[in-house]
């Protein structure tokens, strides 16, 4: 008998339907020892909360998400709110004992989510960073662990969007200080900062600048860095809002001794891969289509070929969460590596306004 896991998720929103979504359909392509009872979906905004909940078929809906901290008939408590709110939420359910998922960036600052991590201590943690589970970057990290690039010289990465550079006035949280924390900083910076974590290991220091381009805006409308990596390789992140005709451009390319791989989110189902062990008159760049067979969650959607899309990262994502849990193993990543972010975060916020290298300590 599969257990019952009694879901509930904060935020109707962009993310409120990606993560609805996956909660529908990761039992579909992950074998699952849970058997998701999508129970209750919070917002603030009974009308549209409603009319999302019977579209996603949640069971009901609650305007409060602090009436969620002491129901025992849920399990599960997932976070798709503006930054700002997350660590109130996460820490209360947390220590309520909730098993807590929680979207990027985890936190507004570096001390906020070192009291999330202390409070999550005892319950299993999801950050969504679902880009890790995209699986051209998963096999992109397969390629580095068999050690087919060698050691790094170069990670460069960047996250270029651009609309408020294209006049996008509607009012949201997403371009104010009190909701986001931060503009690109958090928003987009966090995700290749992750990615380079995970692909790339830890970074020791950092260089930074920040700009804001609209006029009495207070966030940061780009942010750029280099990076030195513990492993002694050095990095640079781009993230900007402000990047005309890019409307989601996640990228990075990595040059190590032996070969370069390089990812685009724009062309998701490949990555591509330099073998500079080949012989000279047979080398250049492949693009390999990351669909199978042999290759990351190749098993879990289509056949070989068959494309997949931006949700199936966030299905991803949950199915490993879940696969984790139900084997008692560790998942990442969990707060405690969505801290290490924050960490790098702070210390690039650090850089940039005092113009010099800072440590990530
Ligand atoms: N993983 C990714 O790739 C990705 C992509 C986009 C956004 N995000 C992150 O997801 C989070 C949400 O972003 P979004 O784009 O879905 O925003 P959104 O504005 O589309 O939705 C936010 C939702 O939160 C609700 N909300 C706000 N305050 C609340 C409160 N106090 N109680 C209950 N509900 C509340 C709003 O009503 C809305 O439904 C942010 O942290 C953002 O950075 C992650």
């Amino acid at each position: 008998m599969p257990t019952k896991l009694r879901v509930a998720l904060i935020g109707h929103g962009f993310m409120g339907r990606a993560h609805s979504n996956a909660f529908a359909q990761v039992g579909r392509f992950f074998d699952l020892p849970y058997q998701l009872e999508r129970a209750v979906l919070c917002g603030r905004n009974r009308e549209p909360l409603q009319a999302m909940a019977s579209r996603w078929g949640w069971r009901e809906t609650a305007t409060d998400w602090r009436a969620l901290v002491d129901r025992d008939d849920i399990d599960l408590v997932d976070i798709a709110t503006p930054n700002a709110t997350h660590a109130e939420m996460a820490i209360a359910l947390a220590r309520a004992g909730k098993i807590v998922l929680c979207e990027k960036p985890m936190a507004i600052s570096r001390e906020q989510g070192s009291e999330m991590v202390e409070a999550a201590r005892n319950v299993p943690t999801m950050v969504w960073f679902n880009y890790r589970r995209v699986p051209a970057v998963a096999y992109a990290r397969q390629l580095i662990d068999e050690g087919r690039i060698g050691p790094v010289y170069h990670y460069r990465a960047v996250y270029l969007q651009d609309w408020p550079a294209l006049g996008a006035t509607t009012k949201t949280w997403k371009l104010s200080k009190a909701g986001a924390g931060s503009g690109v900083l958090g928003d987009l910076l966090s995700h290749i900062v992750d990615l380079a974590l995970y692909l790339n290991g830890d970074i020791s220091e950092v260089s930074a600048m920040m700009h804001t381009f609209a006029p009495g805006r207070e966030i940061d409308d780009a942010t750029m860095a280099m990076a030195r990596f513990a492993n002694g390789s050095v990095g640079s992140f781009e993230a900007t809002r402000y990047a005309v005709g890019c409307r989601n451009r996640n990228q990075f390319e990595i040059h190590g001794q032996l070969g370069m791989l390089r990812f685009d989110l724009e062309d998701m189902a490949r990555l591509e891969y330099f073998d500079a062990t080949a012989p000279p008159r047979l080398q250049g760049t492949r693009k390999i289509m990351v669909t199978g067979p042999n290759q990351p969650y190749a098993n879990n959607y289509w056949k070989p070929g068959h494309v997949i899309g931006y949700e199936h990262t966030f299905i991803g994502a949950l199915g490993d969460f879940l696969q984790a849990l139900a084997a008692g193993s560790e998942f990442h990543p969990g707060f405690a590596d969505a801290q290490k972010v924050q960490v790098v975060l702070d210390a690039i916020e650090r850089s940039a306004g005092s113009r010099s290298w800072v440590a990530v300590e």
